[in-house]
């Protein structure tokens, strides 16, 4: 991953490099021993289907998109990282040391953004690598908090960041020695961490994945619980991925989504349960059916056995994300098929599932979904990400989409008195790092 190459880089690496300068410049002649211009950077992702599938040990189906967030900077000889960010117009500093003991002090007067890089570091520290110190601009234009998973694009970029900085100390690969290397999986696991720590967020491990390992041109069937992958093929000339942002942010997101997890890990805990009396009762004991750990372990058959018996809201929860992993496994085998266009029906109905059962729409979402409908030529729709606010994800005929743009600029505004924003993605590469020739 690291290299010398000059190559091209990502538009919101180049702001990076190109503020670096004016930023740092003064602060640089104050500071022994540092090192060449450093760029590292990592994408955002869409979820094209699987949504609250990830914690309960389930398969998704995302792509990393050619929106990043990115760091310029350089090494510097001791142990604090300096932080200007250029979306939000401030300075963050951080001590390495002391980390993670003084991880809890340090993110109390730390801005939010600066807390997910904070995070990260403290997470690699822990993990016992050596780190250094670094000055740094930060840019990025994953939109932010729009459900295109900006911050696990900040917090992957970070890891890739602090491997570049640490002058070799670590390194981020598959292919690299065993005990100062990470792979790009580990560093998912390090960064879905570190978003708890700084979010309090049980997210699973969907947006760090995606992240870390998007391809150009691929969409990556993740089972959660095994983590294998699996890379399909995600280009058309006749379809356009299309991101329509609600720009409602909802503080209590975080707690909904912790007790959506809760309600499937009972949900789960109850149905085995239930499986292991009725094993118990049988004469002969022990019929060869799968032990549950989690839903993923739920088959339409066992749910349709024993659903009746789940209290009304765990059923409904449960019945969401069983069907979901089917849905994944459904559009999988379309997509290696090539058939792009007949995934369409897959999203309306997670739309539905997510707003009727899982029930984690909200109004402006469905009004989204709904302007989608009625615009020909929209193959499917649906929200994306974790809800209560950010985006819907839109699968379109290519020779479609200015018409959606303009139902959804015209209509949305008008049935919410929100502003509206849509972009069109493509499937893109993951992290990158290197030395930047200035
Ligand atoms: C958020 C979380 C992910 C995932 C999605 C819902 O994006 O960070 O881990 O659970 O919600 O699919």
């Amino acid at each position: 991953m690291l290299t010398n190459e000059p190559r091209e880089l990502p538009a919101a690496a180049r702001v990076a490099v190109e503020q670096f300068p004016t930023v740092f410049g003064a602060d640089e002649g104050q500071v022994e021993g540092l090192s060449a211009l450093g760029v590292a950077w990592a994408p955002g992702r869409v979820n094209l289907i699987g949504e609250h599938t990830d914690y309960n040990e389930g398969f998704v189906l995302p792509l990393a998109v050619d929106r990043v967030t990115a760091f310029a900077g350089r090494a510097r000889g001791d142990g604090r990282v300096r932080l200007w960010s250029q979306q939000f117009q401030e300075l963050a500093e951080i001590e390495l040391e002391g980390l993670p003991g003084t991880f809890a002090a340090q993110a109390s007067r730390l801005p939010t953004w600066a807390r997910y890089v904070l995070a990260v570091l403290s997470e690699l520290k822990a993990a016992g690598l050596d780190l250094r110190g670094f000055n740094a601009v930060l840019h990025g234009d994953v939109p932010l908090g729009g459900g295109m998973s900006s911050s696990a694009a900040l917090e992957v970029a970070t890891a890739w960041a602090a491997a570049l900085f640490s002058g070799g100390r670590f390194a981020i690969g598959e292919a690299m020695a065993a005990s100062t290397a990470l792979s790009p999986l580990e560093v998912a696991r390090l960064c879905q961490r570190a978003e708890h720590l700084a979010s309090g967020v049980r997210c699973g491990i969907l947006d760090q994945a995606a992240s870390c390992l998007g391809r150009p041109g691929q969409a990556l069937l993740l089972d959660c619980r095994s983590l294998d992958v699996r890379y399909l093929p995600f280009e058309s000339e006749r379809v356009a991925l299309v991101v329509a942002d609600t720009h409602v942010r909802r503080e209590l997101a975080a707690s909904a989504y912790n007790e959506r997890r809760q309600q499937c890990e009972e949900a789960a805990r109850l149905l085995a349960d239930m499986m292991r009396a009725e094993e118990e009762g049988e004469p002969g004991g022990k019929a060869a059916r799968p032990a549950i750990d989690s839903l993923r372990d739920v088959t339409p058959e066992l749910f349709a056995r024993y659903a009746a018996r789940l209290p009304e809201v765990l059923r409904k929860r449960a019945g969401y994300v069983v069907a979901e992993n089917e849905r994944v496994l459904e559009v999988a085998r379309l997509l290696e098929r090539g058939a792009v266009e007949a995934i369409g029906p897959y999203l309306w109905q997670t739309h539905a599932g997510l707003r009727d059962q899982y029930e984690v729409s909200c109004a402006e979402l469905d009004a989204l979904v709904e302007i989608a409908r009625r615009v020909k030529g929209v193959l499917g729709a649906r929200m994306m990400g974790g809800g209560f606010g950010g985006c819907t994800i839109n699968l379109v005929r290519s020779e479609a989409v200015e018409e959606l743009r303009s139902a959804i600029m015209e209509e949305y505004p008008r049935q919410t008195g929100r502003p509206a924003s849509v972009e069109v993605c493509r499937a893109a590469g993951g992290p990158g790092a290197l030395y930047w020739p200035v």
